[in-house]
């Protein structure tokens, strides 16, 4: 079935190996064509109004928060949905009204996207500490007692937050979403980032109950690029105290009387106008992935992701030793579709990522290499240590200014990066194949 869906509905697949779903999924012809559709048979206006066009808007986009609900088996009763523009938006909207006060504690995993790192900023600029819980290689988890000791850090009567990823989007890592409850008993607020997680992965909301969840639409099912949410429960969302209002956000605010009232639930965090033409595709995307279930494919993926391993992990460099350094678990068990490593040549010497990227490109095969915006997971796959970091931080010259190419040269001798492959709903064995064909190509380099 997914075979024939992907025939029809990406046709551009047919001359692409797109090694990169977690980066950007990709979008089916009838979603392009349902949206279309729907914008030509229809006048939609600035929601901020109660003109037919514009109630038309609102309409849709009530229409759109029910679905992400739905999708999420989050009671409308306990949930609430702030559309942003992407998952990125929606941890600053928490980061910056997370009231956060001298003492309070920020607690969150070196595996984690750096827009979720930037919330120890805000945690910081106002008096809170930010600590880190490490995780170890080679599989590149947390170890339990570093994660109790993290835990039992939380401030008494204070506000604590503890951020991670369901799924890391360096090693494919599933951290257990049994941390939440664990966090919560012990005082923590938590924040779920399940940007990477979600393509593939059923996440139920009336199981897990985070405080805070953030995801962009574009990696769920490709388009519309632009938009995400800020799933929250209420209680949480009602802790929040943003540091200004602007348009949309508002019941009244006023010039003379120097006062403003914030509107209740998700619109006091929609800044100005929300992009109405593109939050329809929202609820177009997500039926598309039911009519084919999120469960169908999960396990596609999954056996695609073990087939993928299986045959890396096979590979043997020309010296007799593996031809991958696997960064992440060389199982299926508790891991994605997310496969990172390095090559190593016959001088037992990592091939040098971008060298590879020029490859893959020649190929017509898309992945992506570096530190995917993960620098925790990314120093420790690479084995950079903090002192090492810091002395190259600490040189005078980059005080203000440290590029890609200062830090390469800081670091001489170690990888600044790695490569990684991640799978999606239409993957398929070609895929595979054609990516193990060109990893073969690296034997005797
Ligand atoms: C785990 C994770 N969190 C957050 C993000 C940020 O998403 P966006 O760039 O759409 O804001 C990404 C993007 O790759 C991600 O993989």
């Amino acid at each position: 079935m997914l075979d024939e869906l992907r025939a029809k509905e990406y046709p551009a697949l047919a001359t692409q190996t797109y090694l990169d779903f977690t980066a950007g999924n990709l979008y089916a012809t009838s979603q392009l064509t349902r949206h279309h559709e729907l914008l030509q048979r229809h006048c939609f206006g600035n929601p901020h109004s109660t003109n037919p066009a514009s109630a038309a808007s609102t309409e849709l986009v009530t229409r759109a928060r029910r679905a992400v609900l739905r999708f999420f088996n989050a009671s409308p009763d306990e949930w609430d949905v702030v559309f942003t523009g992407n998952a990125s938006q929606a941890l600053k909207l928490v980061g910056e009204s997370y009231p956060f006060e001298p003492g309070d504690r920020f607690l969150l995993t070196f595996d984690n996207h750096n827009s979720v790192n930037g919330i120890r900023e805000f945690a910081k600029a106002r008096g809170a500490t930010a600590t880190y819980v490490p995780i170890v290689l080679p599989e590149m988890r947390v170890d339990d007692a570093d994660l109790t000791r993290g835990f039992a850090t939380a401030k008494r009567g204070g506000h604590n937050l503890f951020a991670y990823p369901a799924q890391s989007n360096f090693s494919g890592v599933q951290h257990p979403l049994e941390w939440i409850a664990r966090a919560q008993a012990q005082g923590w607020d938590v924040l779920l980032d399940a940007a990477a997680f979600t393509a593939t992965n059923r996440l139920d909301l009336s199981k897990w109950t985070p405080d805070f969840v953030v995801q962009s639409f574009y990696k769920l099912f490709g388009y519309p690029t632009g938009v995400g949410c800020l799933l929250a429960r209420k209680s949480a969302l009602a802790k929040l105290r943003r540091p200004w209002f602007s348009g949309g956000t508002i019941t009244v605010a006023s010039v003379q009387g120097d006062k403003y009232y914030l509107a209740e639930g998700p619109s006091a965090f929609e800044d100005g106008t929300l992009d109405y033409l593109a939050i329809p595709a929202v609820e177009i995307g997500l039926q598309f992935v039911e009519a084919i279930g999120l469960d169908l494919i999960h396990e596609r993926v999954h056996c695609l992701t073990g087939w993928l391993l299986e045959q890396l992990l096979s590979l043997k460099q020309t010296n007799g030793k593996p031809l991958v350094r696997l960064y992440g678990p060389p199982t299926t068990d508790r891991r994605g579709g997310i496969v990172t490593f390095n090559f190593y040549g016959a001088d037992a010497r990592a091939i040098d990522h971008r060298v590879v990227e020029q490859l893959a490109n020649e190929a017509n095969i898309c992945l992506r290499t570096g530190c995917f915006c993960n620098p925790g997971g990314g120093e420790i796959a690479l084995g950079l240590t903090g002192t090492e970091l810091s002395s190259c931080f600490r040189e005078r010259e980059h005080d203000n200014h440290f590029t890609i190419d200062d830090f390469r040269l800081c670091i001489d001798g170690k990888s600044t990066g790695a490569v990684r492959v991640s799978l999606g709903m239409v993957s398929d064995v070609a895929d595979v194949d054609r990516f193990i064909a060109f990893a073969k190509g690296f034997i005797g380099r």
